[in-house]
């Protein structure tokens, strides 16, 4: 007899046969009579009721084999129409076996619900409660879903290197890649450690974003995107930033700013949809359980246009804003999550994408408008997010570039191979990144960064 999966099960309308089925016990309960085991094997929310007739299963036999909370089993029996309310389908058992059990004295996830923040503090065990099966289920379709979109639509997935020379956003928070020795490393002249011989003879990190390399794909290959981890060496502490994230980036010859709007919202919305569609019963849960708002909300951003607006008249709508913010609003100046969650949640009430934004604030590899004080920069603003998208249309001019370059302090002897597009072939193109998580986090309603990624990276994390 060949093992099932408990949402197989679950969904068959095949009764009155034999079945096996291997997973944890998410609670045991009953009386002298009978027992009821859950069964979670995490193909899915629900869980299957076991039934174990006491006549067969008297409750001190389970307790004495650690048929307990978090224990691993494999039962055999019979698949049967249940009574009992909330599932269609039980299993009346004529075997249980049990792997591994897990001593009720010292196991750590008890019976009772346990706060989100004591569950960070056992991240490593945290997979098998409710909330982050649900999360984790969501993470994998949402993936899934990406490569979906992207295969549907004609682009191609390139990967794009983890370890690179150069600094992508030009913003200098790089994690060192380094195989120097700590016993006396090689000095420069000056009599500093000389980095230059991190690597074969070139200084490396990680990457911080795959955009310029995909860049080049794109000026080959037409529409790509890539989809990986990017590090970020800022020592923010909040519930919005990691160290390690994982990233998405389309980029797209021809397409210009609008071209990249309209991308970004259409790839938003059928992701968002996606999620509706295969993951109803996590959803459902995380719904109840912590955001009463939470579908509602997803079917609105379906639902709906996105508003587009400037930078400039952002700013206008938020210096005649009544509500007092921590940090002030003005012209030139970055809008911290406070403004954009005004704008979003306050103002608009829907997602908005924000674009032209004053050179000095945005990458050097942004396209200069007319003015030659904004760059065809774009933000997609999400209710209780901020930021999720951050992209823009990409400047081609090989010589304004180079001056953008000068302006910021990006070396070109670092990007060189990055001109050569603006040398060989230059043609319009735009692009955005995604940030998985902030994704993860919209879509599952949980407030904390750290809680949508099973192993979070932040200043200080935990020691695996
Ligand atoms: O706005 P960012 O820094 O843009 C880029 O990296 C561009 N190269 C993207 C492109 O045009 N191809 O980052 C893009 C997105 C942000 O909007 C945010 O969602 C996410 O990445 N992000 C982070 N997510 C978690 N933790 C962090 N520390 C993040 N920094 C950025
Ligand atoms: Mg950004």
């Amino acid at each position: 007899l060949r093992k099932t999966s408990v949402q197989d099960l679950l969904r068959s309308t095949d009764l009155d046969r034999e079945v096996l089925v291997k997973g944890w016990v998410r609670t045991r309960r009953g009386n002298k009579y009978v027992q009821f085991i859950a069964v979670n094997d995490g193909s899915g929310f629900n869980s299957i009721q076991v039934v174990a007739n006491a006549e067969q299963f008297p409750e001190e036999k389970l307790k004495a084999d650690g048929v307990e909370n978090g224990a691993a089993i494999a039962v055999r029996g019979q698949l049967v129409a249940s009574q009992g309310k909330g599932q269609t389908v039980e299993i009346q058992a004529t075997e249980i076996t049990v792997y591994g059990s897990a001593d009720t004295a010292e196991y750590p996830l008890q019976k009772k619900g346990h706060t989100l923040e004591f569950l960070r503090e056992i991240a490593h065990l945290r997979p098998r409660t409710n909330t982050f099966g649900a999360v984790l289920r969501i993470r994998h379709a949402m993936a899934f879903a990406v490569h979906q979109y992207f295969n549907d639509h004609g682009y191609f997935y390139v990967h794009t290197p983890i370890i690179t020379g150069s600094d992508a956003e030009g913003a200098g928070q790089m994690f060192r890649v380094t195989t120097l020795p700590e016993q006396n490393p090689p000095l420069d002249e000056a009599g500093h450690v000389d980095y230059k011989q991190d690597f074969f003879g070139k200084a490396t990190n990680l990457t911080v974003s795959g955009q310029l390399e995909g860049e080049l794909a794109a000026m080959a290959l037409g529409k790509i995107y890539t989809f990986g981890p990017t590090f970020r060496a800022e020592n923010s502490n909040t519930a919005r930033h990691l160290a390690e994230f994982w990233m998405i980036e389309p980029e797209v010859a021809f397409n210009d700013l609008h071209d990249n709007m309209d991308l970004a919202e259409d790839f938003l919305k059928s992701l968002v949809r996606y999620a509706l569609a295969h993951c109803p019963d996590d959803l459902q849960f995380l719904n109840d359980q912590y955001d009463k708002e939470l579908l509602a909300r997803l079917q609105f951003v379906v639902d709906n246009d996105f508003k587009r607006l400037t930078y400039t008249e952002a700013v206008e709508i938020l210096k005649s804003a009544k509500q007092k913010f921590e940090f002030p609003v003005d012209w030139g100046t970055d809008l911290q999550s406070e403004h954009e969650r005004y704008l979003v949640e306050k103002h608009f009430k829907k997602p908005v994408i924000l674009t032209n934004y004053p050179k000095d604030i945005k990458a050097f590899y942004m396209k200069l408008d007319d003015d030659g004080r904004t760059v065809r920069a774009m933000d997609v603003l999400f209710p209780g997010i901020g930021e999720i998208i951050g992209g823009s249309q990409r400047e081609e001019d090989l010589q304004k570039l180079r001056t953008r370059m000068q302006e910021m302090h990006v070396p070109e002897e670092d990007l060189w191979w990055y001109l050569d597009t603006r040398r060989y072939g230059s043609a319009p193109h735009a692009g955005f990144g995604l940030g998985f998580e902030r994704l993860i986090l919209f879509v599952t309603g949980m407030a904390n960064i750290r809680d949508v990624i099973p192993f979070p990276r932040f200043p200080k994390s935990a020691e695996f």
